[in-house]
């Protein structure tokens, strides 16, 4: 499904973005790994890269080759470290990530973003968010915040749906739209990785419980990668600005819940 292609997948040092690069070898891509911290075990080629600063952005971008088919968004933070380095790594570093590279993605290239099940409340919010993604390059996110008032603890929640809303965005955005580059995401619920015990920090008990008793259980690292690599291929080239729940059905079950059907 990926023969020959490269696909470009930050966070591999753990949980969904490692198996999404072990996944992408397994089904031929040549793999070049991001992330702040060193894997154990990488797949392919690796950039040691911290996303979180306009410097780090440059810096991954610069050292890249010159054609990639596929950038898989999947590094991210639990919010555990507070509001502005949560917005700084999910989504204005993500963000600069995909404009800096989209030189060098090749024409019918692909962006995923992984999103989240937290980013739900996109619409109900979509002033501030809205305004949070109208503020272009990698701004002082400090800043952004305070303006905003965003509380440490909204800050993983609106980091996915600032990242839910800019999906849609740069689907039709003239840097990606212009050659044909499809931007998606995936948007899970609660999955069983090192960054799940943090959620519960963050979210509480109840809610994490809550969400996975809806539908039974919680994700595993398999449930994920494969949805987030179809994405990356040839298959899903008629799929731009969608997000795709992989939940076992949780946003379903919440939209019945706050829809009243
Ligand atoms: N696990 C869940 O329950 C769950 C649910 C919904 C969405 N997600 C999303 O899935 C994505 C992957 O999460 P995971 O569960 O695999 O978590 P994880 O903690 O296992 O992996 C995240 C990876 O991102 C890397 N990273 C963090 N900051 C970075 C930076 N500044 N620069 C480069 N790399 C950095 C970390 O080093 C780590 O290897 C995240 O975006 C997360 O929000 C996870």
């Amino acid at each position: 499904m990926l023969f020959g292609k490269t696909i470009l997948i930050t966070g591999v040092a753990s949980g969904i973005g490692a198996r999404t690069a072990e996944l992408a070898g397994q089904l031929g891509a040549d793999v070049i790994g991001v992330d702040v911290r060193e894997p154990a075990a990488p797949v392919g080629g690796f950039v040691k890269a911290d996303i979180s600063s306009r410097a780090g952005v440059d810096d991954l971008v610069a050292s890249l080759p010159q054609r990639i088919d596929a950038l898989c968004n999947v590094a991210g933070l639990s919010g555990n470290t507070g509001a502005v380095s949560t917005l700084a790594v999910n989504f204005y570093g993500l963000r600069a990530l995909s404009e800096g590279l989209a030189p060098k993605l090749r024409e019918g290239g692909a962006i995923v973003n992984v999103a989240s099940i937290a980013g739900y409340g996109w619409r109900a919010n979509l002033n501030r968010a809205a305004s949070m993604v109208g503020i272009e390059g990698f701004p002082d996110v400090a800043r952004v915040v305070a303006d905003h008032q965003v509380k440490n603890e909204e800050g993983y929640p609106v980091s996915k749906e600032l990242l839910l809303l800019w999906t849609q965005r740069a689907a039709r955005q003239e840097l990606f739209r212009s050659r044909g580059i499809r931007v998606n995401a995936v948007s899970p619920g609660p999955v069983e990785t090192p960054i799940l015990k943090q959620f519960r920090n963050v979210l509480g008990d109840a809610r994490v419980d809550s969400d996975i008793a809806r539908v039974g259980r919680a994700g595993t690292l398999g449930d994920i990668a494969p949805v987030v690599l179809f994405l990356c291929s040839d298959g899903a080239r008629w799929v731009n600005g969608a997000n795709v729940p992989v939940d076992g059905g949780l946003e379903a079950s919440i939209n019945a819940e706050v829809l009243g059907f």
